[in-house]
């Protein structure tokens, strides 16, 4: 492998430490940066929670997760022991000012002041104020601090605004990083490579050639336990809101002037100002939502969203949403951009669709198909092109076939894919924002969304149902065949 620079070495204190997230997602991709050489041996990670633990009870969880996360073949005892000697942990309520914080300061304060600090939020963004707020009175707020926000940023854009104004006192925006895991997947950030290194696709990228795209990220998962939190957001504010319209944005921007981080946001910014506006009374037409019923997904009879919930649970929140979009620029003028996500779907498959637009005229027997640019985000990350070809059957004329041309990262580069969250928490650390969100980003997308909630919670649009197991509402297919469009599924068949 080739070499991997260390960053710095650090101090990562991650309220919510015990937290589902900080035990699937940050301690393994700590991990395998740590063994890939990249994180120096006297850093800490600080895990903090109200459960009074002591450091070797957390060390202990620690351990569990990385032997449940990692795959066996990249844990070997040595490299995790050292590993683990990094590891400690200070039980604190972070929200409360009368905590202990003494212990968390004691902690910090035995490294230098000049220490590269990441305070990694993994709370319920209700208490990211106050967390900061603690922080700043107990003097632990450095020039080399930085603060991490996970998603969701509020449910509206009011609510964003207040977390971001009540962290926007504490720390500049050059300190704060808004993640959103889907700008770490490897091929989202290819997407900068594939467009601007490849004169190939960007001569092409604009509604000149470009019919139609689509952007889909489905599951299999249904809630899991995660029912109390989902039902009050949907698939609207969990996927669209954040993910896709930043998948979006990547996908329609304008090349950038430069790789520096605020080049890049201010051209995904303008794709977000560019939205067509869906009014609450029009999303019956632009947008189609759904919940899952029961139903078989390979071999296996799920449960209803609603018996997911819990017994006797209404509820009337979206497990699935597409929608249609519009990017009112030169480049994109007339071109969709189909939006979509679900629970409880036919397969685990993020992508990106680019319909192009079918030859103007065809002197072949058979009519070719457009050519189409499927760039795989997960699983099987890669990038494939269908094209039409001469049939190799000896007829007696000379017919069309479709095939395609198909890079498989994996294979090509023979290397493991790094999970999103390496990349992203070693890009706090070296105070490189390029794939993180800025404020005005978070701002523009609520304000794009907020109608469309409003015009559901108005009943403008039916909330439909869908069997487990299907590629989601009647409503989605709906949405595209107006248009004479497919969703990609439809397209193989
Ligand atoms: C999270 C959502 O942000 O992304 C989850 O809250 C969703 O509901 C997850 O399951 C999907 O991430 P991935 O990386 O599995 O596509």
């Amino acid at each position: 492998m080739a070499h991997l620079p260390p960053v710095d070495t650090f101090d990562y204190i991650v309220f919510g430490g015990t937290g589902d997230l900080t035990m699937r997602k940050l301690l393994p991709a700590l991990y395998h940066r740590y063994r890939d050489g990249q994180i120096p041996d006297d850093s800490r990670i600080i895990g903090t929670a109200r459960s009074p633990l002591s450091r070797a009870d957390y060390q202990q969880r620690a351990h569990a997760a990385l032997n449940e996360h990692v795959q066996p073949d990249a844990l070997d005892d040595a490299t995790v022991q050292r590993f683990l000697n990094m590891v400690h942990y200070v039980s604190l309520n972070g929200a409360e000012a009368e905590s202990d914080w003494p212990a968390l300061k004691d902690l910090l304060s035995a490294a230098p002041p000049t220490r590269i600090r990441v305070y990694y939020l993994a709370t319920s963004p209700a208490l990211y104020g106050q967390i900061c707020e603690n922080l700043d009175t107990q003097g632990l707020i450095t020039e080399q601090s930085r603060v991490v926000l996970e998603k969701p940023i509020g449910t509206d854009l009011a609510s964003a605004e207040a977390i971001n104004d009540s962290v926007g006192r504490h720390f500049h925006e050059n300190q704060i990083f808004r993640i959103d895991h889907y700008l770490g997947k490897e091929t989202v950030q290819n997407l900068i490579a594939l467009r601007f290194a490849n004169p190939v696709f960007e001569r092409l990228w604009s509604c000149d050639a470009i019919e139609y795209v689509q952007i889909t990220a489905a599951e299999t998962v249904g809630v899991e336990g995660r029912g109390a939190y989902y039902d009050r957001s949907g698939a609207l504010r969990d996927m669209i809101q954040n993910h896709l319209l930043q998948v979006l944005c990547l996908v329609a921007m304008d090349p950038p002037v430069s790789l520096e981080a605020d080049s890049v946001r201010n051209e995904k910014l303008k794709v977000l100002h560019a939205l067509r506006p869906i009014p609450a009374d029009d999303v019956a037409i632009y947008t189609s939502r759904g919940q899952y019923m029961r139903g078989t997904i390979g071999d296996r009879t799920v449960s209803s969203y609603l018996e997911d919930l819990g017994e006797g649970v209404t509820s009337e929140t979206e497990t699935f949403v597409a929608l249609k979009a519009e990017i009112l620029t030169w480049r994109w003028g007339n071109v969709p951009f189909y939006l979509r996500s679900g629970k409880r779907m036919a397969e685990k498959s993020s992508e990106i669709v680019i319909q192009f637009k079918s030859a103007p005229w065809s002197i072949f027997a058979n009519r070719p198909e457009p050519n189409r640019l499927i760039i795989r985000i997960q699983p099987d990350e890669g990038v494939m092109l269908s094209v039409s070809t001469k049939d190799p059957t000896p007829t007696d004329s000379l017919a069309l076939r479709q095939a395609d041309i198909n890079i498989e990262f994996e294979k090509a580069f023979n290397i493991r894919y790094p999970d999103a969250y390496e990349r992203l928490l070693l890009d706090v650390v070296r105070g490189d924002p390029i794939l993180f969100i800025r404020r005005d980003e978070v701002a523009a997308a609520w304000r794009w969304i907020d109608p469309i909630l409003q015009g559901w919670k108005d009943n403008k649009a039916p909330l439909e149902p869908y069997a487990a197991g299907t590629w989601g509402p009647e409503g989605a297919r709906n949405l595209l065949s107006q248009s004479g469009h497919l969703w990609h599924e439809d397209m193989k068949k």
